[in-house]
């Protein structure tokens, strides 16, 4: 590709984001119904009018100008672990959650499809109206003894548990502090619930006592909302600091363990064991079933009065479909293989550690990641990253780009996820691949 050809991509790349820029404002700004013409008025009941809708169409334009495939959407032929195949030809796989690499695995697969067999397919309708299956129980009994808490309520996704169960506990007159990277199912449960929302800068638990001391006292209940394993970045909080500063100021705190269940920690118990701290000082352990479990859906485990709010209260549980029962059979043997096999959890450490130091020795810069599970690799811009990622598979590498307004523009990256059952060549071969196009 010629320089001109690729200052043409980058300036182009420059106006779409700008526009970008402006459609993404326009989607977020309220609606104003100016009444005037029936024109205007029938335009309102339109989807392609939508700002959203143009949010969406410049997307897409930005790949086309841009003369890069959509990386998104891929179909697999089979199951996805650390290799994969599409469109027939086989891939090595970072873009897929199944940390100890127990989505494929026959044992588990073989309890589901057994599941299946007794159960059928759909729990059909809510647990508390239409029963239970005793998997539902035998699965929150065992994450319950797991987070040594009185109890766990299993939901039906992980983005719903965290949704729901904020706007369950907490509503006007609370306020809820979140890390400034939370995932989006925390920052929406937050807005919904009603409550103030604030964030504090990534994983600055000084930031948070400094809010904290300065708000604390005008609301009543306070939610601090962290994760165990920060996703976009990799990096983790000190949680023995923020046990810390929300047992100074009377607060909740709610540890959401998606990326770090099965991957912190001598056995995998997560951030607690990572960081030396005891379950109790943790009010919601907050986790899903589709990463390291091998399943779908969320769950809380704490005391029993948060249990029982939860199972008689919570709107995702009690208007939802119970979990599937061959999904809580899934994750019900994926957490039992963790408990028997903690060398899976030492391997996915070992090749974390791996991917991380071989990127660092090759140049590459992989921000704040601590080397478990998720190791980015900022490329600086959107276009390079989908650039990058277009090359890599070209080369038979899978890796999602992440591209602005995900992160910030010159935060644009390609996002490695690690399983334990990647082998050491792959990520060799991986890190290699992407030192070759640096500087290109
Ligand atoms: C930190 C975090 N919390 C919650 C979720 C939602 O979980 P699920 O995809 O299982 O709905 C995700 C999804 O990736 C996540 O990264």
């Amino acid at each position: 590709m010629g320089l001109g050809e690729t200052l043409r991509q980058q300036l182009a790349a420059k106006a779409l984001k700008r526009q970008l820029e402006r459609a993404t404002d326009a989607a977020a700004a309220p609606g104003v119904p100016d009444g005037q013409a029936a024109q205007a008025l029938s335009a309102r009941s339109r989807f392609e009018a939508m700002p959203q809708f143009q949010q969406v169409k410049l997307m897409r334009e930005m790949g086309e100008t841009l003369r890069v495939e959509s990386p998104f959407f891929r179909v697999h032929d089979g199951v996805a672990g650390a290799t994969t195949q599409i469109g027939g030809r086989e891939y090595i796989n970072f873009a897929n959650y199944s940390y100890l690499g127990l989505a494929g695995d026959p044992t588990i697969a073989a309890r589901a499809k057994a599941a299946i067999d007794r159960y059928g397919t759909s729990a059909s309708a809510s647990r508390i109206v239409a029963g239970e299956r005793p998997v539902h129980r035998e699965l929150e009994r065992a994450l319950a003894a797991f987070y040594e808490t009185d109890d766990c309520v299993a939901f039906v996704s992980g983005n719903a548990t965290n949704v729901t169960v904020i706007g369950a506990l907490f509503g006007p007159g609370d306020l809820i502090v979140h890390d400034a990277l939370a995932h989006n199912s925390i920052v929406q449960g937050a807005q919904l619930s009603g409550a103030k929302r604030l964030s504090f800068a990534h994983n600055d638990w000084q930031a948070l006592d400094e809010l904290l001391t300065r708000v604390r006292r005008e609301y009543r209940n306070v939610l601090v909302a962290i994760e165990g394993l920060y996703s976009m970045d990799g990096d983790l909080p000190d949680l023995q600091r923020f046990c810390e500063v929300k047992e100074r100021h009377g607060a909740f705190l709610l540890v959401d363990e998606a990326h770090s269940l099965g991957v912190l920690g001598a056995t995998g118990r997560g951030i607690r064991e990572h960081c030396g701290v005891t379950s109790d000082r943790v009010d919601l352990w907050m986790g899903t079933m589709s990463k390291t479990l091998a399943g779908c859906g969320g769950f809380i485990a704490g005391c029993q009065p948060l249990a029982d709010i939860l199972r008689h209260l919570a709107p995702g549980f009690l208007y939802s479909v119970g979990l599937a029962p061959a999904l809580a059979e899934a994750s019900l043997a994926a957490l039992e293989c963790l408990l028997a096999q903690p060398e899976r959890v030492a391997q996915l450490q070992a090749r974390g550690r791996q991917f991380l130091s071989e990127a660092r020795a090759a140049g590459l810069d992989t921000g704040t990641s601590a080397g478990y599970a998720v190791v980015p690799i900022i490329t600086g811009s959107s276009l390079k990253a989908a650039q990058w990622a277009n090359t890599l598979f070209e080369d038979g590498i899978n890796v999602q780009p992440i591209f602005y307004p995900a992160v910030e523009e010159k935060a644009a990256r390609l996002r490695f996820f690690i399983c334990s059952t990647h082998e050491p060549e792959q990520i060799s071969q991986t890190v290699a691949a992407v030192a070759r196009l640096v500087g290109r």
